[in-house]
């Protein structure tokens, strides 16, 4: 895929159906997705459990846009290589799981996938710096990881804001993760972000039987952050 930094919506399937994930698939995709977001997490680095390689690789053939998988897990290097094989396309680690990101960020681009840097709310943005080169995608949490449906972190703006200045023309995404909203997106969109994770304000309202109210909540966080874009 090539790079480009037009709005893009990533619903996270942790709001969806966990007994239906193929058709929730398919109808966040018919009603207007553009990336589809999967959140591991191990009861450890969070204190949450979802989904493994397995569940990952399940997923795959119902993901016609992209599969965004999102790893709340430590350690992470061992399970790169499974979790590449699952097919995923975006692989984001998060600089809080091991003391050397770094070489974590090399394996995953040297096992197929795009690398993913995520921050959490109180880290900075000084290592990053020296990361740049291997990256195509900060995830700046907006939310600390391990939940889906908390507030959103308004002092999370002026990091993104600030990051988008440091990646200058580099080509390097810069998504948000954790209390998306038509509400906080214009924010984040307006500093810089391209890429909104949003689980709760995608799925509320809606199911595979009646999916409308997808396509509805997608639009209008869209919606808003494209007028927030052209605004800034
Ligand atoms: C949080 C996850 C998020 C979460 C977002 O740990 O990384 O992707 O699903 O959920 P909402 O949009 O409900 O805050
Ligand atoms: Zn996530």
């Amino acid at each position: 895929m090539t790079f480009d930094r037009s709005i893009k919506i990533a619903p996270s399937i942790l709001s969806a159906d966990f007994a239906d994930f193929g058709r929730e698939i398919a109808a966040i995709e018919a009603q207007g997705a553009d990336w589809v977001h999967v959140d591991v997490m191990d009861g450890h680095f969070v204190p949450n459990l979802t989904f493994g390689p397995p569940l990952v690789a399940a997923l795959r053939p119902h993901v016609t846009t992209r599969m965004d998988v999102h790893l709340m897990i430590a350690p992470v290097d061992p399970y790169i290589a499974a979790f590449a094989a699952a097919g995923a396309d975006v692989l984001t680690a998060h600089m809080e799981a091991t003391p050397h990101i770094h070489r974590t960020l090399q394996a995953i681009r040297a096992a197929g996938c795009k690398a993913g840097l995520a921050l959490n709310p109180g880290t900075g943005l000084d290592g990053v710096a020296y990361l740049l080169d291997e990256i195509d995608l900060v995830c700046v949490m907006t939310v600390n990881p391990g939940f889906g449906g908390q507030s959103f972190l308004e002092a999370q703006v002026a990091k993104v804001t600030a990051l988008r200045e440091m990646i200058g023309d580099r080509p390097v995404h810069i998504e948000i993760d954790g209390g998306i909203t038509p509400a906080t997106a214009p924010l984040m969109a307006a500093a810089g972000a391209d890429v909104l994770v949003a689980g709760s304000a995608v799925f509320k309202g809606g199911s595979v039987a009646t999916p409308a109210p997808y396509g509805d909540n997608i639009r209008a966080i869209r919606d808003a952050a494209e007028d927030a874009r052209r605004a800034a």
